[in-house]
């Protein structure tokens, strides 16, 4: 039985609001849940349900939330300087997480752009690959993008320019940037290994450089699992592959972390498993803990350098927006980073996707799951279609067991806040579980 205040929010959502992702015409029928309130791993419904967060609240939450010591960083925040422009204008949190985040980089990235989300974060680094190629000196620009099927980099239109995700992407194609996209390192023919696969779209991706790579300004990709994609994983040996391309072919590599960094692979980024240093590198979601919209692109020295001159030369990147590096963003971001470091969340995480792997190993070997893919947390369960809409349906059952999950398609997704306990952990992936059995059989 809802309530009567859930039941006047829920009316007065369905007759005003629109939300992201969201098949209209089935939401209503999914009794959606109206959250009220949050504390560490668990969120409340306003009919007082409690639930596990399963996902993060989307792949975000590192810490769990309403977490005492980011909720005093912000109001502390708050009280000195809610607001001002980075046009033209500095401040102590913006530059003290440059340099934080910087700590914490793969080789050679130097320098710090702030953005808002992930997309804008992907928007900003595509941009800035084209304008750095074409002022370096070459003569002529390099118009192109190469990108990965399944990829999934943001919804804006640059990032979907260099998304692989037909349900999502294609709709907008002829409104998109040129791009040439390769198979999917993810995506296995039979009895095929991940390394085989590897190879294979790296000889794929050289043939297409052959001929246009003069014309390729970067290379985008997301390290070791493509995440919206269904949780893809691939071999390493393919991210070390495209670095060595890019380098043959004068292409930057932009390394889209925005769901792979800030720990959740079990190492801080993903390149850190494969010792590869990106030109530039995206980063967003966990970075402020899950509280706050902000995101970066990490770049190289030489990246840089290739925006320098005269003002009147136009070598500026034009590119900011009204927000960027908003400082109750970069307090929280701060306060994250110093939790992480203070109880080793990145260790930590490493541990939880170990446990994930202990307690899901039955379901491995379960009819209805078709495979189980797993880096660090990032967990992708694949189940067998029974029926529509079958990963949603194990997402419902789930919620009837006080757990929130979101599927992707019929993969549903484990990815708990970094520094989730055993017991929530169990929790959790006994709930996914019995709700797999539930509903596939
Ligand atoms: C790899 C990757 N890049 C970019 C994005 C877009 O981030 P946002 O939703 O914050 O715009 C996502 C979102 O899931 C992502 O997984």
């Amino acid at each position: 039985m809802r309530n009567p205040r859930t039941t006047d929010l829920v009316a007065r959502d369905l007759r005003h609001v629109w939300h992201p992702f969201t098949a209209h015409s089935a939401w209503p029928a999914d009794e959606p849940i109206v959250v009220d309130r949050a504390e560490g791993m668990h969120f409340w419904d306003t009919d007082g349900n409690r639930y596990l967060d399963g996902v993060s609240s989307l792949w975000l939450t590192v810490h769990g939330h309403r977490v005492p010591e980011i909720d005093a960083a912000v109001r502390a925040q708050l009280e000195r300087l809610d607001h001002a422009t980075f046009l033209g204008l500095t401040h102590e949190p913006g530059i003290e997480l440059a340099e934080r985040l910087l700590a914490s980089a793969p080789a050679g990235l130097t320098r710090v752009f702030y953005a808002g989300d992930g997309s804008s974060a992907v928007e900003a680094a595509i941009k800035m690959a084209f304008q750095a190629t074409a002022q370096r000196g070459e003569g002529t620009p390099r118009p192109y993008y190469l990108h990965v099927a399944e990829g999934y980099h943001g919804d804006t239109l640059g990032a979907v320019s260099v998304g692989g995700i037909e349900l999502f992407h294609a709709t907008y194609r002829p409104i998109l940037l040129d791009t040439r996209m390769v198979s999917s390192p993810g995506v296995l023919g039979p009895g095929q290994s991940r390394a085989q696969r590897a190879a294979e779209v790296l000889a794929e991706m050289r043939a297409l450089l052959e001929v246009e790579g003069q014309q390729v300004c970067a290379v985008v990709i997301e390290a070791l699992v493509q995440a919206a994609g269904g949780m893809l994983t691939h071999d390493g040996s393919f991210v070390r592959g495209v670095r060595a391309l890019c380098d043959e072919f004068g292409a930057l590599l932009i390394v889209d972390e925005v769901a792979t960094g800030l720990g959740r692979t079990g190492r801080m980024w993903a390149v850190d498993h494969v010792g590869v240093a990106p030109d530039l590198m995206t980063c967003g979601k966990g970075l402020t803990g899950g509280y706050l919209p902000l995101s970066a692109v990490l770049a190289t020295e030489q990246v840089y350098d290739a925006f320098l001159g005269a003002p009147s030369q136009g070598r500026t990147f034009f590119h900011g927006h009204s927000y960027t590096a908003n400082p109750l963003c970069c307090a929280a971001a701060l306060a994250n980073l110093d939790l992480m470091a203070e109880r080793g969340t990145v260790a930590h995480a490493a541990r939880v996707g170990e446990r994930i792997g202990e307690l899901t190993k039955d379901l491995a070997d379960y009819d209805g799951v078709r495979e189980i893919r797993r880096v660090g947390t990032m967990t992708g369960i694949e189940v067998a279609a029974v029926g529509e809409r079958t990963g949603f349906a194990v997402c419902q059952a789930a919620r009837r067991r006080g757990v929130w999950v979101r599927p992707l398609g019929d993969v549903v997704v484990l990815m708990p806040p970094l520094a989730i306990g055993d017991e929530d952990l169990e929790t959790l992936c006994a709930a996914v579980g019995e709700s797999i059995r539930e509903v596939v059989q």
